[in-house]
């Protein structure tokens, strides 16, 4: 794609504040992890936000392909997720000058500090996240030490850049909370003020939690492929999937208050459509006029709507490898000065040579 281009595509996305604040600028770091295509749920949740603050503050995001590694994916299929995820990035409008871009697995300062900071983080706390004892509960032939420390390796992420801000959704609070306890251990052991505390980030607002379309709990590629709209989804599929989302037998008394599935298609109508039609279907479901089919039919529409866009920029960017190598050599260089400059710290701060 050609620079031109690229400038084009910003413009539709670039915000601009109405005054500024005058701060020094703050360090942002986020990551997706790379299993598979992204969803509404990672757009809404996160990568909103990565767009929002690219032209305001320091930014590195990047690719979690090692986490990927903790559910096993074959190595083709790693490669392709972190390709994918790299260009659904570019097409929602992340700027590769404006950002750092880089591959998780590209800096060798994020395993390294993850070693250092495993010396200092208990088997205990890290039995307790609810995050691992999900897991433990649905994948329970697959409790790898991976998973356990995996609160330690997004920790490491987050503080190979000394970030203060990380924009996250919801699902991600008490991995930075961790985050937070890890930074203030090492500077507690060590006695010395070197790791800021993270933060999720979320403009001030509520963490986002955006629901799937299956009546419960969030949108999420492990909840099976109908409970998640991929940026990428074919207009028709995702379509179907939407008429199909779980619904219930309506209201029948005036102002019942709004069940959990029904309430769910109004958070994600929320996202997509305008506050006017989303009071339309509210005060239709209060005094119980409300028909379902139009419900999702508006949701289709204003999703699709959505969608179309960058799905588009998707199939560009997709076929522009040239684009695609220089975006990632470019991110890891950028983000390894800061990486090892970090990482050279650490190491004097714990006592070993400076190399
Ligand atoms: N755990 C995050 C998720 O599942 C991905 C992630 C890895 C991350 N490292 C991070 C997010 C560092 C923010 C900062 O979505």
């Amino acid at each position: 794609m050609s620079v031109l281009a690229w400038k084009s595509l910003q413009s539709l996305h670039h915000f601009t504040p109405r005054f500024r604040i005058l701060r020094p600028m703050e360090i942002v770091v986020s990551g997706i992890r790379s299993t598979g295509n992204l969803h509404l749920g990672n757009y809404f949740g996160a990568m909103k936000n990565f767009i929002r603050m690219q032209h305001e503050q320091e930014c590195y995001f990047f690719i979690a392909d090692y986490h990927a590694l903790t559910t096993h994916p074959d190595p083709a299929q790693l490669r392709a997720s972190a390709r994918s995820v790299l260009v659904e990035y570019l097409a929602c409008g992340i700027d590769p000058e404006a950002s750092t871009i880089y591959l998780q697995s590209d800096l060798k300062e994020i395993p390294e500090l993850y070693m250092l900071l495993n010396m200092h983080a208990y088997v205990g706390e890290l039995e307790k996240v609810p995050t691992f004892k999900e897991k433990v509960r649905k994948q329970p032939e697959n409790v790898n030490a991976g998973l356990l420390t995996y609160p330690v390796l997004m920790a490491a992420d987050v503080m190979i850049h000394k970030a203060t801000k990380v924009p996250v959704g919801k699902d991600q609070e008490q991995h930075l909370e961790m985050a937070r306890n890890f930074a203030n251990r090492f500077n507690h052991f060590y006695g010395i003020d070197f790791f800021p505390e993270p933060y999720p980030f979320n403009f001030g607002e509520q963490l986002v939690k955006v629901p799937g379309l299956d009546g419960s709990g969030k949108m999420g590629k492990s909840e099976g492929a109908a409970n998640a709209i991929y940026l990428r989804e074919e207009e028709a599929v995702l379509r179907k999937k939407v008429m199909r989302a779980v619904t219930d037998s309506g209201p029948t008394t005036p102002n019942s208050p709004v069940t959990e599935t029904v309430g769910n298609l109004f958070t994600l109508l929320s996202l997509v459509s305008t506050p006017v039609i989303v009071d339309q279907f509210k005060s239709a479901y209060a005094d119980c006029s409300i028909r379902y089919g139009d419900l999702k039919k508006q949701l289709a529409d204003d999703i699709a709507a959505f969608v179309a866009p960058i799905r588009e920029r998707i199939f560009e960017i997709d076929a522009d490898e040239a684009l695609i190598n220089r975006t990632l050599e470019m991110g890891a260089e950028k983000a390894r000065v800061s990486a090892s400059k970090t990482l050279r710290e650490v190491r004097e701060i714990m006592g070993f040579k400076a190399n």
